[in-house]
């Protein structure tokens, strides 16, 4: 257990780090993306409302938690959970907490760092005068993507300066974080957040403004189409489980719940301060940066000059590289140089914010459990970062960063939420629960909330949960017809390729894992998925080495 020094220097640097941890590249560039790919205003009210029924409770849940389990001298979820579940199995499903931030941490550091660059070129203003063919060609040199795989050829990605910029990155990262909490994070997060906003309200306004490009032939060409997009509520979607699943995702993945990092940070807070008031802060905060600045930047811009039909078809989080430097030449070479800065900048310091949040996690656990030092802790942390990280680089165009993504960025998210929200209102019970969340609270938490804690949440979830595991062809309200009509009329399901179960069996896909000698995607992805579970199987290992160790000492105590 631990004897830590670290903590929270302020209360103001503890909300901008936990709003930092979830501000980040989701809100610019996985938001708007997933805003248009379901339709946007279609997805603003799932949206909305899986905020205001899972978000929110899952944030009261885990800042209580990781209070709870802090005062009790445990800094990451393996022995958080254990202290609040009575049986064993619990610390074993606290791994996640450590597991999904490493997988994660792996290839967010990398876009992470292809932001540094992006922010250096645009003051080197290397775009200037490059088409967008051009600039989208550059994007693929500096990621080393060479275009889709080719046959009876091992196509292995080796950007040479973008993997020095990832290790760069990665070491900025572990500097940070073996200064600890007030002498790390918490004094980037003051510095970052206030200008991540600043620069993100420049760019917002910079879209607003912009209106109609008069480019011809394009009637759409006009930022306010896109707006008008993204914010004409569409009340169809609420019958349509795709928009559900696309929107509650976000919400995992935006606000870092499900994941670990809220447990870790909120483990440093003493017994009778507040977190009511606290998780609200910074998750309306995220929520501002997101629905607010990350949705007014490049998806009103992006339509501005190449009209809605095109964002359609095209959205996609490469965008922000391929598309944005392009786009901001239109505002003459000073204008884009500023722009390009703000835009790669904000996105760094949305980055470096939650990656820092990432790493804690583990940084809890082997401090806490094997008593190392910060220093220790985080060089080890890099090194397993840069093995983790390697595949997700070399192997981009193989799948592996996207395999990565759907593990730990998506399904891990849900797995671990679903067994918390079990924990804390059932297991815990939301008496004692609801004890932990408006102890020290400077805010009356609604009454109303006992109730959704402890059945609209768990129901959401679960329902979020079973849906993702075997969801049905588009996954629209009408495939879900017509697969009952088919599991009953022959017996069989007709499964999405993104659904759980056919993803963990390859249902629509031929198992090859060698053409002509050749290693195919197929043998990447199941390389890295076994990378991925030997990882969990190592931290679960370890989990079981330190739950050995705690007894020992007890015992030695008693007698
Ligand atoms: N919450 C972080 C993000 O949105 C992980 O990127």
């Amino acid at each position: 257990m631990a004897k830590t020094s670290d903590g929270w220097g302020s209360r103001i640097g503890l909300v901008l780090a936990m709003a930092g941890n979830a501000v980040g590249l989701g809100n610019f560039l996985r938001f708007p993306v997933q805003a248009v790919q379901n339709g946007g205003g279609a997805f603003i009210i799932p949206y909305f409302v899986s905020f205001l029924l899972m978000g929110i409770p899952l944030l009261w849940v885990e800042w209580s938690m990781g209070r709870y389990g802090g005062v009790r001298g445990n800094h990451s979820t393996p022995f958080i959970v254990d202290s609040m579940g009575k049986s064993r199995i619990w610390k074993y499903v606290g791994v996640f907490g450590i597991f999904t931030n490493l997988g994660i941490i792996s290839y967010y550091t990398y876009i992470e760092s292809w932001t540094l660059s992006y922010t250096f070129q645009s003051i080197f203003q290397t775009f200037h005068g490059m088409d967008r063919q051009q600039v989208s060609a550059a994007f693929n040199t500096y990621a080393g993507i060479h275009g889709g795989l080719k046959d009876n050829q091992l196509d292995i990605n080796f950007p040479v300066v973008a993997i020095i910029v990832f290790l760069i990155t990665l070491g900025i990262n572990i500097y940070i974080l073996s200064k600890g909490l007030s002498g790390g994070i918490e004094k980037v997060a003051k510095i970052a957040m206030p200008l991540l906003i600043l620069f993100g309200i420049f760019l917002a306004i910079r879209a607003v403004t912009l209106g109609s490009t008069g480019i011809s032939g394009c009637s759409t060409c006009n930022s306010h189409v896109g707006l008008n997009f993204l914010w004409n509520p569409d009340f169809t979607s609420l019958a349509n489980p795709k928009v559900w699943l696309a929107a509650a995702g976000q919400i995992f993945f935006t606000l870092s719940v499900g994941m670990g990092t809220i447990h870790c940070y909120a483990a440093y807070i003493k017994k009778n301060n507040d977190v009511a008031l606290n998780a609200m802060s910074a998750g309306w905060m995220n929520e501002f940066v997101e629905i607010v600045l990350g949705a007014s930047v490049v998806i009103p811009i992006a339509v501005g000059y190449m009209g809605l039909d095109w964002v359609k078809e095209n959205a996609g989080f490469m965008m922000a590289f391929k598309t944005m430097p392009y786009l901001f030449n239109q505002w003459g070479a000073i204008l884009a140089t500023i722009s390009g800065v703000a835009w790669f900048g904000l996105l760094f310091f949305a980055g470096i914010t939650s990656s820092l949040a990432m790493g804690t996690p583990f940084m809890g656990f082997v401090e806490d459990e094997f008593g190392w030092g910060r220093k220790k802790a985080s060089i080890v942390l890099g090194f397993i970062i840069l093995i983790l990280a390697l595949p997700t680089i070399l192997f981009f165009e193989y799948g592996v960063f996207d395999e990565y993504d759907y593990w730990t960025g998506t399904v891990s998210l849900v797995i671990f939420a679903t067994a918390e929200i079990i924990l804390f209102s059932w297991v815990f019970g939301l008496k004692k629960g609801w004890r932990e969340i408006t102890r020290g609270a400077d805010i009356n938490v609604p009454v109303i909330y006992k109730f959704i804690i402890k059945w609209v949440t768990p129901i959401f979830i679960l329902t979020i949960f079973i849906t993702a595991l075997v969801k049905p062809l588009n996954g629209e309200m009408s495939d879900w017809q017509t697969a009952f009509h088919q599991l009953f009329s022959k017996g069989t399901w007709p499964w999405a390729n993104d659904s759980i179960i056919a993803q963990v069996f390859h249902l629509k896909e031929k198992i090859i894992y060698f053409k002509n000698g050749t290693p195919t995607a197929m043998f990447f992805k199941d390389m890295s998925r076994l990378l991925l579970l030997s990882t969990f199987l190592g931290l679960s290992y370890f989990v079981h080495v330190a739950a050995k160790k705690r007894k020992l000492k007890a015992k030695k105590i008693a007698s």
